[in-house]
């Protein structure tokens, strides 16, 4: 049996590398992420485990490569893996939630960064605008007693909920999937519609996974119903939010403020037209990770390969089609 594992991605903690060593695979790592050079690796190498973290895992990449059995996402969202694909081709996939606090932090962060107006005021206050409170640009706004909706109460949006109600804010709930009962346990108040929830909410956060039914689900119109005092942050994925019309909500004014950790294209290019407003702030998929938890993550990733791949004991991993390869 082979025992080689692709790291798809350099960027992910030695950690992974390290410990997959330490149980005696070999490891190597792709520096090109593009479909046709992790085919190459793959079979060149008879590659039977990927441990990737935004790349693009393709049906025909599944397809050509017989020597694969198991994919683990460093995440949750598997949007960027043809899940379909691997379970005609009996690959296992798996994704990894343990980031899903650290997800909720960040959320709570941007809503205190944006509700302060943080970006504006390390600005100013470096370029010696001492009485930056005097000018019509100071927007600091008041985080206590105002409105969030909360799109995708699953895992995240739920812990999202209980840090917000922790700052008193009113917490709105839209998921068609989620009972109203169920939300109220969580402290949610549950909106019928996506729209009743927009007309109402100071801050709008997005939790939804990426399907073809949430893909540019904030787009113009959403936008449009939005208060114009409002902010949007998206922690969720990034083409869930239409960012052309984004941009043109941000730059016309109908809302007051974003915040992105996510975006259509990854990593985004140097030219995003989002880069030139001041009304927003940009962090780099990161939200699911901190300093501890991405090694952590990369050594139970990796500890989880080793273990799938050699059918000892319980799979440590969320083995996302599970059911569909009878396991
Ligand atoms: N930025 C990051 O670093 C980062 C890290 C981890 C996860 N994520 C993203 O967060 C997403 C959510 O993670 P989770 O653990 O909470 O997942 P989850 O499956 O527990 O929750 C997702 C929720 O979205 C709801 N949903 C599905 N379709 C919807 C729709 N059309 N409208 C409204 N709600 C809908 C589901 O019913 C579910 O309750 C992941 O899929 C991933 O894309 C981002």
């Amino acid at each position: 049996m082979s025992k080689t594992v692709l790291i798809t991605n350099p960027t992910l903690h030695p950690k992974a590398k390290e410990t997959l060593e330490e149980l005696g695979f070999q490891v190597i790592i792709a520096q090109d992420p593009a479909e046709d050079s992790l085919i190459r690796l793959i079979n060149d190498n008879k590659v039977i485990g990927m441990f990737v973290r935004i790349e693009k895992i393709t049906a025909k990449i599944f397809d050509s490569c017989p020597s694969l059995k198991i994919v683990v996402e460093n995440g949750i969202g598997v949007d960027n893996i043809d899940v379909e694909a691997a379970t005609r081709n009996q690959v296992m996939v798996a994704n990894l939630s343990l980031g899903a606090l650290a997800v909720a932090e960040h959320t709570i962060a941007f809503v205190m960064a944006l509700a302060r107006d943080l970006r504006f005021d390390d600005m100013s206050t470096r370029a010696g605008q001492w009485k930056s409170f005097n000018q019509p640009s100071f927007n600091s706004v008041q985080v206590s007693g105002s409105s969030l909706l909360i799109a995708g109460t699953g895992n995240i949006g739920q812990q999202v909920a209980k840090k917000a109600l922790g700052l008193d804010m009113n917490v709105y709930g839209y998921d068609p999937y989620v009972s109203a009962e169920k939300m109220e346990k969580a402290g949610l108040k549950k909106v019928e519609t996506l729209e009743q929830g927009l007309a109402l909410a100071d801050f709008v956060s997005v939790h939804m996974p990426l399907t073809e039914s949430t893909r540019k689900m904030f787009s113009h119109s959403q936008f449009d119903k939005m208060k114009n005092t409002a902010f949007l942050i998206n922690v969720g994925r990034g083409a869930c939010v239409d960012e052309d019309a984004l941009y043109h909500a941000l730059a016309d004014k109908k809302i007051a403020g974003a915040a992105l950790d996510v975006f259509e294209q990854e990593p985004t290019p140097a030219d995003n037209p989002l880069f030139q407003l001041e009304n927003i702030i940009l962090s780099a998929h990161v939200a699911g990770t901190h300093k501890t938890l991405m090694e952590n993550q990369a050594k139970l990733g990796a500890e989880s390969i080793a273990e799938a791949i050699c059918q000892e004991g319980r799979y440590a991993l969320n083995i996302v089609n599970k059911k569909q390869l009878n396991l």
